[in-house]
């Protein structure tokens, strides 16, 4: 199938490792032309420089902190200065603490919030104007299952998600009057460099073994694995294609079918 991704410019927050990096790479061997972000200057430009010896495309890196309005707006604008247009832009550089609601602090609930959902905010409002002016746009926010199926242990990431959710199909409703189509993306979890980190977190707040807590997340899942970034960076292309810019304000989960209340129980 041709994806008829040749030529067009992405825009990818959070690119310079995980969801955000399989992303990018995926997009770039369809014949995008990509912009990535991220804080850490040195491995940002390790992966723009990796992603253009495998594809050939051009990869622009630009270091930004989107918990900064004035850095995300950076961001977009000079993707727009560099490329001239922004076809895609994908949402993606987030993420929020787990924990239970009697040990969480306010900064929790905080941090959540300011890079999941209003780093998402910043980038859409930096870029509405520029899809507008160019004639439309395609907008694809990586969110996560959370927001749609509950978790005790994941009600930061949820509420963070649930806005995410909320944000793009309300969006969709006012900007397909403009060609700006929105979808969001729901991961369950997926094999990223931080994956093990997080299963340290619940080994530790659930005194669980590691061993245990690893296993907890398969468990829930009827295919028995949690997702390669490959499989979540393959949908992404897909909906970023304007073979589905019809695919618009709803929300796809890529999960493997996970049964989150299963998690609860083995937790306790
Ligand atoms: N992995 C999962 O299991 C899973 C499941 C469901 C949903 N998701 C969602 O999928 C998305 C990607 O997840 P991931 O696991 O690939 O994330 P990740 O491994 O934590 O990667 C995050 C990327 O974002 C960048 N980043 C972090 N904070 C940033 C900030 N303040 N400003 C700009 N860039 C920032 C990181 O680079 P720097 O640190 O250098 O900034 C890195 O490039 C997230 O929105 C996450 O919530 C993930």
């Amino acid at each position: 199938m041709d994806l008829r991704l040749t030529g067009k410019v992405a825009a990818i927050t959070g690119a310079s490792e995980g969801i955000g990096k399989g992303i990018a790479l995926a997009l770039a061997k369809e014949g995008v032309d990509v912009a990535i972000c991220a804080r850490r200057k040195d491995q940002l430009e390790a992966t723009a420089e990796e992603l253009r010896a495998a594809t050939g495309r051009r990869v622009v890196a630009i270091t930004a902190d989107l918990t900064k309005q004035e850095d995300a707006e950076r961001f977009i604008n000079t993707v727009a200065q560099e490329f001239g247009r922004i076809d895609i832009l994908v949402n993606n550089a987030g993420s929020a603490p787990g924990g239970i609601i009697e040990t969480l602090g306010e900064d929790a609930w905080m941090q959540g919030l300011q890079l999941k959902f209003m780093g998402y905010v910043r980038c859409i409002k930096a870029a509405l104007p520029i899809m507008r002016k160019q004639g439309g746009g395609r907008v694809v926010n990586l969110i996560g299952n959370d927001g749609v199926k509950e978790s005790y242990w994941e009600i930061v990431p949820g509420a963070c998600n649930a806005a995410g959710q909320n944000l793009t199909k309300s969006l969709a409703g006012q900007y397909g009057k403009h060609n700006i189509s929105f979808v969001a993306v729901n991961p369950g979890p997926v094999r990223t460099e931080r994956w093990k980190g997080l299963v340290q977190a619940m080994s530790r707040d659930m005194n669980l073994s590691y061993e245990v807590a690893d296993q907890l997340a398969p468990s829930s899942i009827p295919l028995g694995r949690i997702a390669e970034v490959e499989e979540v960076a393959n949908l992404v292309t897909y909906l970023a294609s304007p073979l589905a810019h019809y695919v618009n304000g709803t929300m796809i989960e890529i999960d493997g079918g996970q049964q989150k209340a299963l998690m609860d129980r083995a937790r306790g």
